[in-house]
């Protein structure tokens, strides 16, 4: 899979790409991520991205042309092109899932108010928001989508199985249940008995009624009791 990122600040997306799981991906080779600064498409002196909104109001509008000379630059043809902005679709697990068996992603990064709505008219499939908060800038969204993207390719997680059972993937109705490791007991705590009885079954059921439980308490709204 190929990955360009276009954004003002390339190094707010370099750096939790380059680490851990998702660096460890791009060096085998499973994919290639490439942080590209949009600034390096304008054409004046000044390399200015921005400019007033028309109608007035605050802030500034991201111009069009640097994004469609962005665009044009790196498009190949199965490339989808998407916009990360508060105003997207909510991202989800299915989206990651969707998006992994995609062969070309290109990502704009807003900054500012916004941007020209020509660029979302005319370039962009898919318009993607991480949650209903407002961050200074795109890019740091765009890094958590291409993280939850390129977890899912074949072959960059370890152990395929923890892709598989996790909260979200399959119905996406139930969070996981919790998890514990040695020491068996720790400042009083101890380890669910069950977890240490060896009985597959036992612990099947543990686990999925306390994932329920979980899911109660803190996603209601995943049961359709919001
Ligand atoms: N840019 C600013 N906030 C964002 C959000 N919540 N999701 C995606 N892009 C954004």
């Amino acid at each position: 899979m190929r990955i360009d990122i276009v954004t003002i600040f390339p190094e707010i997306a370099e750096g939790p790409l380059g680490a851990s799981i998702i660096g460890r991906a791009v060096e085998a080779g499973h994919v290639q991520i490439r942080c590209v600064d949009l600034r390096d498409f304008t054409t004046d002196r000044h390399r200015q991205v921005d400019d007033l909104p028309y109608g007035g109001g605050p802030g500034m509008v991201m111009k069009p042309e640097p994004f469609f000379a962005a665009v044009a630059s790196l498009k190949t043809e199965g490339a989808k092109v998407i916009l990360m902005t508060p105003q997207g679709k909510p991202f989800r697990q299915s989206m990651a899932a969707e998006l992994s068996r995609e062969e070309h992603l290109i990502f704009l990064c807003g900054h500012y108010e916004g941007v020209d709505h020509r660029v979302v008219e005319a370039l962009v499939e898919e318009e993607i928001s991480i949650g209903d908060y407002v961050l200074t800038n795109g890019t740091l969204a765009a890094a958590v989508v291409v993280d939850a993207v390129v977890r899912l390719l074949p072959g960059v997680l370890g152990d395929e199985r923890s892709a598989e059972v996790e909260s979200f993937s399959g119905d996406g109705k139930r969070l996981e249940a919790p998890h514990y490791t040695r020491p068996a007991e720790y400042a009083g705590m101890a380890v669910p008995e069950v977890l240490l009885s060896g009985n597959h079954g036992a612990i099947e059921r543990w686990r999925e009624s306390e994932g329920l439980e979980r899911t109660r308490k803190n996603r209601p709204d995943l049961l359709g009791e919001g």
